[in-house]
């Protein structure tokens, strides 16, 4: 458990998922109050002591991004200029890392610009949660501890009858995820060819892999707009699989009418996490597994390391 060298704060992007991992170290959530002005510019105040603290700050960039970002950048220059000893940063779910690279010559890599951001609030570290892609560290210079939610759905998925006998990965970047849950479920990987048309459109152009007759695992990342997941199991029924089809995503964000548009379709259960705030948009097949075990024990571990190579520098 957490000693009193530690606060837990958070933003009001997901305060619930923050309260339940301070409820889990045995800790209250620390006082910061995070409102707006009437101009609906961020305002920020800490109602208690960081001074020689180390300050877990929990706050998803989920939509809207932008305003959750910049609450967490002061809230951790409060904690700063506050006296806070160290500043360690999860962001379960990590808004703009799907901008990792430039497709065109006049984009911006902006998940660079968000590392870059983060970084000038003197974070000591980051923990994130099943990130796009693994490329997010490298725009980092500080350590980045990624922590993976998907043993948990897997396991989450293996109480499901009847059970799938196919992982499919609905585009290219989620192979290696869907190689990790057929590792974790002893089952083939599908693959779907899909390009993105626009934020809101995609085009698949062909299935690799046997899904005929088959009781198909769709994963992925995150559900955005739900229009990968709709177009993967268009793609799926036109190749005979089984109309059992099972959703697991890490990042449930579903965003421009994605809870609709998947209640739809013939989706048997849907698995998400609270990595983003869950609202009331939840397509009705879907059930949330939470990640605040997980992150408590993050938090326990990364605490505990930090004090004992500190009582060692000590001796
Ligand atoms: C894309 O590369 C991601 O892994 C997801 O497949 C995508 O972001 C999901 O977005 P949407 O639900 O809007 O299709």
């Amino acid at each position: 458990m957490l000693t009193a060298a530690a606060v837990l704060l958070s933003g009001s992007a997901n305060r619930p998922l923050a309260e339940a991992i301070a409820d889990y170290l045995g800790l209250p959530l620390g006082k910061a109050i995070v409102d707006r002005y009437p101009d609906h510019e961020a305002h920020v105040r800490l109602e208690e002591s960081v001074q020689g603290r180390d300050v877990y700050l929990i706050q998803p960039t989920s939509p809207p991004a932008d305003a959750h970002l910049i609450e967490f950048l002061l809230l951790a220059d409060a904690s700063r200029r506050a006296g806070a000893r160290r500043l360690i940063a999860l962001v379960p779910y990590f808004g703009y890392a799907r901008q990792d690279r430039r497709d065109e010559a006049s984009h911006p890599i902006a998940a660079r610009v968000v590392a870059d951001i983060l970084q000038l609030a003197q974070i000591e570290r980051l923990v994130v949660v099943d990130p796009h892609s693994p490329s997010l560290e490298g725009f980092f210079s500080i350590p980045v501890e990624t922590v993976s939610v998907v043993p948990t759905l897997a396991t989450a998925v293996r109480s499901i009858a009847p059970p799938p006998s196919v992982i499919v990965a609905p585009d290219l970047g989620a192979v290696r995820l869907a190689e990790r849950y057929a590792a974790e479920l002893d089952l083939p990987v599908a693959l779907i060819h899909k390009t993105r048309v626009s934020g809101h459109t995609v085009q698949v152009r062909g299935i690799m892999g046997d899904v005929r007759g088959q009781a198909p695992l769709l994963v992925d990342d995150m559900i955005t707009t739900g229009g990968t997941i709709e177009a993967a199991i268009e793609t799926l029924l036109a190749n005979h699989c089984r109309p059992e089809i099972v959703v697991a995503a890490t990042h449930g964000v579903f965003v421009a009418g994605a809870a609709s548009r998947l209640a739809r379709l013939p989706i048997q259960r849907g698995l998400v996490t609270d990595t983003v705030l869950p609202g009331g948009d939840l397509p009705p097949q879907f059930e949330v597994v939470s990640v605040r075990t997980l992150l408590a024990e993050t938090i326990a571990r990364l605490h505990a390391d930090h004090s004992s190579s500190r009582s060692i520098a000590a001796q």
